[in-house]
């Protein structure tokens, strides 16, 4: 797959909470081009930057192109090993579209609701927080918020609103993800 995300409103909101709130270990999940992992790597907080994505091209590209992190291919946590502080992931978090090539859908659809990929994501990552640590996510009202926080409960994390931003067809969440202990 030669085609990666563009960076877009949901990354420029990530952006600015990693830039706050990001330290110690950080893995970026569905790094893309890796203007998260850049991010992190401006934050005087961060000790280490993992960038992972499924598409091997995007961690080509980011190999290439970044400095001073580690970059893996990977789908969702299969190839992580250990626990991070952070765990950022902007995550393809839209509904399914038929229409859609399978190229794109990479990028944009979380499965047949939108929010399938996320939940996933949520399931798996608990086994990857170190203590304290916490998850800084987007999605939107297309995802099917109410399920994404229910679910996010039922599997025992704490959700903070950090930031929304409103578009035209629907409004972006960045939500920070804590499990309560
Ligand atoms: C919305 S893009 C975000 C890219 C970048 N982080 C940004 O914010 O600009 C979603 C990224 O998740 C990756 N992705 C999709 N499914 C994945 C999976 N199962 N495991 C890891 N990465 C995945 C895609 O290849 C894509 O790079």
């Amino acid at each position: 797959m030669r085609s990666l995300y563009e960076p877009g409103e949901d990354t420029e909101l990530l952006i600015t909470q990693v830039e706050k709130l990001a330290y110690g270990d950080v893995l970026d999940m569905g790094t893309g081009t890796g203007m998260l992992v850049k991010a992190a790597l401006k934050n005087k907080n961060v000790k280490s930057v993992t960038g992972a994505d499924i598409n091997p091209y995007a961690v080509e590209y980011c190999k290439k192109t970044i400095k001073g992190a580690k970059f893996v291919q990977s789908d969702l946590f299969e190839n992580i090993k250990g626990k991070f502080d952070v765990i950022t992931f902007n995550p393809p978090y839209l509904p399914e579209e038929k229409k859609e090539d399978l190229e794109t859908a990479l990028m944009t659809s979380g499965g047949y609701k939108g929010y399938e990929l996320l939940i996933k994501f949520l399931k798996q990552a608990k086994e990857h927080l170190k203590k304290d640590g916490f998850i800084l996510t987007v999605f939107s009202t297309l995802t099917g918020p109410e399920e994404v926080f229910k679910e996010a409960k039922e599997l025992g994390y704490d959700a903070e609103i950090l930031d929304s931003k409103k578009l035209f067809f629907e409004k972006l969440y960045c939500v920070k993800f804590k499990l309560a202990h």
